[in-house]
């Protein structure tokens, strides 16, 4: 009697034992960390050396949180030097579009371990007076990173900016270049909302979208303004590719980046030669926010500033059909030259 009840004592504490170290790796693998103990793959060699030491992604995580004390200016240059940390210059930039979803595409790229964003647009190239500055200025506004690792950085100005193509091939003819697009009346009407904003900030009053759009003389569509013109996506595109072969553009769907973000950033990692380490575990959806956001582990998530995803004004449809009419034919000559094709009405 006595031999059975400890029988069925060993028993019960055989699955109990079973049962916790069972919810125990469910929970490492949910968080994760059975992923990043794995090695990083190293980078292919178009983004520097190859056989350099390859760092566990744990590691990497790590010492993220380092790099972002050094960021804040915490560090000591011996720590820098002992970790080998260095301000590189980007190895891809996001050129535009405004309000294309310039800031998603690089704070989700940034999810990816080999991958550190430079925080602010540092307006390098399409400002005159920064790009006086030189090579160095612009290479001391980079965040502190390991040699592996790449650099990205994204000023939305660079796409529309008339001298920013050849600044940039003379600093790195084969750099690579993301651009992230919208459907063009929806981006222009985003760009228009932003600007309306920052009136209303300033208690100043502003047009209509409609009026703004539609030249009243004509009944045309308005090309002078300049949230429809930066939306001609191919016009810009044209000065781009007087410098750069096509190959070395990726286009990103915004819209889509919006609603399913994983595909979109995996097309990416892909175009930068860097492993697959986005997951969906790195993006949840927030019902409150209504756009996906960011998890970098248990502890830390983030979602986007309020100020992107604002709601939109109503526009007139006649004044949308009419946009949409324009646009059509500059969108067909945008999908024949980078490939890729999109829904656009
Ligand atoms: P809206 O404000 O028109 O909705 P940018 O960063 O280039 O200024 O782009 C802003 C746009 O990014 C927003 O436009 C929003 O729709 C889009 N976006 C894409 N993914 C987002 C995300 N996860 N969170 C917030 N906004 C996102």
């Amino acid at each position: 009697m006595l031999f059975k009840q400890q029988a069925l004592l060993r028993q019960k504490l055989f699955v109990l034992g079973s049962l916790a170290i069972g919810s125990l790796l469910y929970l490492v693998a949910r968080v994760g960390s059975l992923d990043r103990l794995q090695p990083l793959c190293p980078i292919d060699g178009r983004f520097g050396p190859r056989g350099q030491e390859e760092i566990p992604l744990r590691a990497l995580q790590f010492k993220r949180g380092l790099l972002h004390e050094f960021r804040k200016g915490n560090a000591t240059k011996e720590q820098i030097r002992l970790h080998n940390l260095v301000q590189q210059l980007p190895k891809a930039i996001i050129i535009g579009v405004r309000k294309g979803g310039t800031r998603a595409l690089l704070e989700m790229l940034n999810l990816h371990p080999a991958v550190v964003k430079a925080s602010q647009e540092i307006h390098f190239f399409d400002n005159d007076e920064n790009y006086a500055k030189g090579i160095e200025w612009y290479r001391k506004k980079m965040p502190f990173s390991y040699p592996h690792q790449i650099t990205i950085e994204k000023s939305p100005a660079y796409f529309i900016t008339e001298e920013v193509p050849e600044r940039i091939y003379k600093m790195n003819s084969s750099i690579k270049l993301l651009i992230i697009v919208r459907e063009p009346t929806t981006r222009a009407i985003s760009d228009y909302t932003q600007v309306l904003e920052g009136k209303e900030r300033k208690n100043k009053t502003y047009y209509k979208f409609e009026k703004l759009a539609i030249d009243p003389n004509t009944c045309e569509v308005n090309t002078k303004y300049k949230a429809v013109r930066t939306s001609i996506y191919t016009k810009h595109l044209e000065r781009w590719l007087k410098y750069f072969p096509v190959e070395q553009f990726h286009i990103v769907d915004g819209d889509r980046l919006i609603t399913e973000p994983l595909p979109e950033l995996q097309l990416v990692e892909k175009f930068l030669n860097l492993p697959p380490r986005i997951s969906q575990y790195n993006l949840y959806f927030n019902a409150t926010r209504g756009f996906y956001c960011l998890r970098f582990n248990i502890v830390f998530n983030k979602c986007l500033a309020g100020s992107k995803g604002r709601i939109h004004p109503e526009v007139d449809t006649s004044v949308i059909t009419k946009l949409r009419k324009f646009f059509h034919p500059f969108n067909q000559k945008f999908y024949q030259i980078t490939g890729r094709t999109f829904n656009w009405p």
